[in-house]
């Protein structure tokens, strides 16, 4: 690092080719140096971006060996993660990886304890929690506004026909974490334990890769020093529904859900603490009729958090890399994964400059991850209680 300002090397340039430009406008960004298997892809980027060819790498090993390199930004494939976070960590570089964080609990101890022998940042780089509706209910909480949270729901509805090879037959919660992230981080508690259950059938030639049979699966999670239950549920092959990330919040003056369809607006709902009024002006007999706490509810427009950013990077909340004619699936399907882009990136960035943790590290990575990789074990097994790791305990 030199003068505040860092070098960062993205690995994997499909869907990473969106964070590119991002960070080139970084103020805190000297340069960008790029890696991927496919020749084809890094001179697309290199030459879109301006990127020199001295900064441009086949892999991650190649790219290690510039030492001028200060972080890494993984977005390969999920079977690649763990391996390639301990590769860059134990290369004394910070370490940015896309979900999910490692495939299994294995993977996740593995990460952090190349963080805790590296000494350098590692950062989960969940979308969701860096999106707007979950920036707008964060607020509302912290104010005290939602009262007490009572019950949180939480999905990731995706059709991934068609996708690359590697996904086919993914088990539903492996990989939670678009869906349980939001509801966690608002309450800021570690997930205890797990029951999971698996639903319906995907066809045989889905089964082959990961074993699993079911179409959708659903939990509950049980948290540490908290006694609101968290469920949650996703699909990814052989269910009619449009594409989804969506939680929801009930507490016990207002909730929060999640509109039912990408061009709707969310509910919030209020409850007042009066009785229905109506139906006593109708009636005139209170003590009949004062069933039931009014509630009021609305449709919201969830503002934009741009402001939050420098302003270098603050019009990336609404604009990405991609457009009509250069979509990625999961842009396209995802709606631009509610404006997370360059939040994500200035909180990256941000806790390597400030030397602290960022705000999703390893451990609430492994957390977040092992609350689906559980859930999933539980639901191959009949819905038996898992306990999910207490990865902050780690030595
Ligand atoms: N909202 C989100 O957070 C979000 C959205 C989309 C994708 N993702 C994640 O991003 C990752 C990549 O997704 P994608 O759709 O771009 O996948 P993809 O298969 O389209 O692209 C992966 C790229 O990585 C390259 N690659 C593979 N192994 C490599 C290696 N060892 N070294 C260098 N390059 C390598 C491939 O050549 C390919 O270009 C996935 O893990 C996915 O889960 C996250």
């Amino acid at each position: 690092m030199q003068n505040k300002k860092i070098k960062i090397g993205i690995v994997g340039i499909s869907f990473g080719m969106e964070f590119v430009p991002i960070y080139q406008k970084h103020p805190h960004v000297d340069s960008v140096a790029i890696a991927d298997l496919n020749s084809t892809l890094l001179s697309v980027c290199a030459e879109k971006f301006c990127i020199p060819e001295s900064d441009c790498y086949m892999d991650l090993d190649e790219m290690l060996n510039d030492t001028s390199i200060d972080a890494i930004h993984i977005c390969t494939p999920p079977s690649s993660h763990a391996e390639l976070s301990v590769k860059a960590l134990n290369a004394g570089r910070h370490c940015g990886c896309t979900i999910p964080m490692g495939m299994s609990i294995d993977e996740l101890y593995e990460v952090i304890s190349a963080r805790k022998k590296s000494g350098k940042n590692y950062m989960f780089l969940e979308t969701t929690v860096f999106g707007r509706e979950f920036f707008y209910i964060q607020e509302m909480y912290k104010k005290g506004e939602l009262g007490k949270i009572q019950y949180m729901t939480c999905a990731h509805y995706q059709d991934m026909e068609g996708w690359p090879e590697y996904w086919e037959g993914f088990p539903p919660l492996m990989h939670p974490t678009h869906a349980v992230g939001p509801c966690l981080l608002l309450l800021d508690k570690t997930p205890a334990s797990v029951y999971g259950i698996g639903s319906g059938r995907v066809r045989d030639s889905l089964k082959e890769k990961y074993h699993c049979p079911f179409s959708f699966e659903s939990a509950f999670i049980e948290l540490t020093d908290s006694d609101v239950i968290i469920e949650m549920e996703r699909f990814l092959y052989e269910v009619s529904r449009s594409y989804q990330e969506c939680f929801r919040v009930y507490g016990n003056q207002k909730s929060f859900e999640w509109q039912q369809l990408s061009d709707e607006n969310p509910v919030l709902y209020e409850r007042t603490g009066g009785i229905q009024q109506e139906l006593i002006d109708i009636d005139g007999d209170p003590n009949r009729f004062s069933r039931g706490s009014e509630i009021m509810e609305k449709r919201i427009v969830v503002p934009d958090y741009g402001y939050r950013l420098p302003e270098e990077i603050a019009f990336f909340t609404t604009e990405t890399v991609y457009n009509d004619k250069n979509q990625h699936l999961s842009f396209k399907q995802g709606g631009g994964h509610g404006g997370s882009h360059p939040h994500m990136i200035h909180e990256f960035i941000m806790s390597i400059i400030e030397e602290r943790k960022p705000i999703i590290d390893d451990i609430k990575g492994a957390y977040w991850t092992a609350a689906g990789i559980c859930a999933h074990l539980s639901a191959m097994e009949g819905g038996k209680k898992m306990v999910i790791p207490a990865f902050d305990k780690m030595k």
